[in-house]
């Protein structure tokens, strides 16, 4: 029986992860290694090994509605996108109206976490705690949730470079990054086109003479803003996107989406071009980057190909002189340097989980593994849904296939994903983000229920639907429902439109003014005509007059039939 249960780490996952023991009668103990909460989001002056780092000025590339805990809403007033120092405060709010803090254990790390002798008839681990005063502690539980990140390992492949042991300047990880002060003035190389690359290229670019970023792939850049300014991933994460992407041929809505986003700015005239397509991988979020791409202060450069001296030169040939530093956004290796090794069992020597949770070996389940994915989508609802799957599992309400086919639905998820991420390490880790939440939600029991929905509240099932899939939708209804869900779910453009409300300017007339019926017909028409006259079909006075007649009574249809509610 399973009570009480070891959570390694107070970021966001380790958080929502005590929440969730409590909620489900469990008595969890968290151990943190430093003094605080927020794992990653605490921003530090200095990096510390083994923990993550950011930059001073990192903002979340999730918006707040999609990116909160499911059952307690961020703040209207927060901005969309925030500063991750906001997020901090966010994650104090969590953690203080749960009543969380009591549960942990600071400046306590975990070095290591091993099976008992008995482990196949209890399921218990011994978990040995280092405190602030180098003592170390054994302590006895019945299950553990690992949520020490995953960005605490910087890979720097500086030996791969030719002559890196000649280069007179600096070379530094994205880790050790904090802000640009120390590079006003100077030739910097970054290399590696990620999140990171992108907006650490972007604030050397302000104050560095000049500023490289080199690619080996390319990347496919989108900002945080769709149309009318909505939040990216509000606008895109929907039920309804995700039938539409599952019917419509893959190459088509890349296609569109393709050519819609060339039209800001052309991927391969701005260098920036990848070989892979738009929807295959993960694009990168960055507002800023074409901009400073056409004002010259952005250089694109293809892969690093090595050193000599102060020069820097790249894979084509080319050579950049009197470079001052090199700074290498190139990611990070996931380690968990005190869990048993026997649970990197996969062939290439990650830590190899079913559906990014479980090691398959473990009978019983009695140890999980939070937040260790990659998603189109935010982490912090997703790892939160993860420890419900998991607490389910650990009290025996949900229940693993069979070791066998575990590791078969392991490599048959790395196959599929591998035409899209060619490395097996990466491939492994990409989760479809609805589709992943909807498999967990199923096992928990909390899945929302479509035809329900529609038949008993149709107005909450258009919403569901038709809407921004925010995490709310996961507590409708089942085991560990909230009762401010539904509210939740109709106030939540409520809460997108509030912060900017600090210059109200009075709605007027018809909300549509004068771009209405009229303006949609006339455009439909001259779309009609070019498209025709494209044919070399040229339409005489009448077919016009025709169309536009045709054009005007299928339109103003179409206008009244469409839901007239932004919140859509
Ligand atoms: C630059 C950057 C930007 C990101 N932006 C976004 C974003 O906008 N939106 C989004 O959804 N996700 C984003 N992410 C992903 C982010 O990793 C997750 O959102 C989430 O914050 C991870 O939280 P975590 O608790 O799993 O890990 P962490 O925040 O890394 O927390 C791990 C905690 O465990 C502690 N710990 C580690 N080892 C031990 C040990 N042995 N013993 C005891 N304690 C230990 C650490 O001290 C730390 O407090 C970003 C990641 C990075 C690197
Ligand atoms: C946000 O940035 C982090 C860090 O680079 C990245 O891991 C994550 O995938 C990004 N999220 C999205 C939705 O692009
Ligand atoms: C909400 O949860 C409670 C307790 O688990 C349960 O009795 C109730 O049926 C749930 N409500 C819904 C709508 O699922
Ligand atoms: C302008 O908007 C206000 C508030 O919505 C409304 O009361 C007023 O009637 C509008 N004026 C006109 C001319 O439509
Ligand atoms: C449009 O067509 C309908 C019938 O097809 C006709 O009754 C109507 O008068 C036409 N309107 C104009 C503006 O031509």
């Amino acid at each position: 029986m399973v009570r009480r249960v070891a959570v390694v780490g107070a970021g966001s996952s380790g958080l929502a992860c005590i929440k969730i023991c409590v909620d489900e009668g469990l008595e969890p103990v968290c151990f943190e290694s430093s003094d605080d909460i927020g794992g990653l989001w605490n921003f530090r002056e200095t990096p510390e090994p083994e923990r993550t780092s950011i930059y001073r000025s990192l903002v979340v590339n999730t918006s707040k509605e999609m990116m909160c805990f499911s059952d307690f809403p961020m703040p209207a007033d927060y901005p969309n996108f925030m500063h991750n120092s906001q997020l901090l405060q966010y994650l104090r709010l969590y953690a203080e109206h749960f009543d969380l803090l009591r549960y942990i254990n600071f400046q306590t790390t975990v070095r290591s976490v091993l099976q008992r002798p008995d482990f196949s008839l209890s399921g218990q681990w011994e978990v040995v705690t280092i405190n602030k005063n180098g003592q170390e502690e054994r302590h006895i539980f019945d299950a553990v949730l690992v949520c020490s990140g995953h960005y605490t390992h910087p890979t720097l492949p500086l030996s791969d470079f030719q002559g890196h042991e000649t280069f007179s300047g600096r070379c530094l990880h994205s880790w050790e990054y904090k802000d640009a002060d120390a590079f006003t003035g100077k030739r910097v190389v970054v290399v590696g086109i990620g999140n990171s690359g992108g907006d650490i290229a972007v604030e050397i670019s302000r104050s560095a003479e000049k500023t490289f970023l080199s690619t080996r792939q390319g990347a496919w850049v989108m900002g945080r803003m769709s149309t009318n300014g909505v939040p990216l991933d509000i606008a895109v994460i929907k039920r309804i996107n995700n039938v539409l992407f599952q019917l419509l041929p893959k190459t088509l809505v890349n296609w569109v989406a393709e050519r819609a986003l060339n039209n800001k700015y052309d991927h391969r005239l701005y260098g920036l071009k990848p070989k892979h397509r738009l929807m295959e991988r993960k694009p990168i979020i960055n507002d800023d980057l074409p901009g400073r791409i056409l004002q010259g202060a952005i250089v694109m450069k293809h892969n690093l190909e090595g050193f000599k001296d102060s020069r820097v030169v790249f894979e084509d040939g080319t050579v950049e002189e009197n470079i001052d530093a090199v700074v290498f956004c190139t990611g990070y290796i996931g380690k968990f340097p005190f869990l048993p090794s026997t649970l990197s069992e996969g062939p290439y020597e990650e830590v190899t989980l079913y559906k990014r949770v479980f090691p398959p070996s473990l009978h019983p389940p009695t140890l999980a593994v939070m937040g260790l994915f990659q998603a189109k989508g935010p982490i912090m609802p997703t790892v939160e849904m993860q420890a419900r799957w998991a607490v389910k599992v650990f009290l025996g309400q949900s229940r693993l296939p069979p070791k066998e086919k575990m590791l078969d639905v392991i490599e048959s998820e790395r196959r599929r994903n591998m035409q899209s991420y060619p490395c097996p390490r990466q491939a492994v880790l990409q989760v479809d983000y609805i589709p992943y939440l909807d498999f967990m939600a199923g096992e928990v029991g909390v899945q929302p229920k479509l035809l329900r929905l529609f038949l008993r509240d149709p107005a909450l099932w258009a919403k569901v639907f038709f809407g921004p899939c925010t995490p709310y939708q996961y507590r409708l209804s089942g085991p560990g429902n909230w009762s401010g869900a539904r509210q939740a779910i109709f106030t939540q453009w409520e809460r997108v439109a509030q912060p900017f409300r600090t210059r109200e300017i009075p709605e007027n007339t018809s909300k549509f003014g004068l771009c209405s019926p009229l303006m949609l017909t006339f455009t439909g028409t001259v779309i009609i005509v070019v498209l025709f006259s494209k044919d070399k079909i040229v339409p005489t006075l009448e077919a016009v007059t025709e169309m536009l007649n045709k054009s005007t009574v299928f339109l103003r249809e179409l206008w009244f039939s469409l839901p007239q509610n932004p919140d859509m």
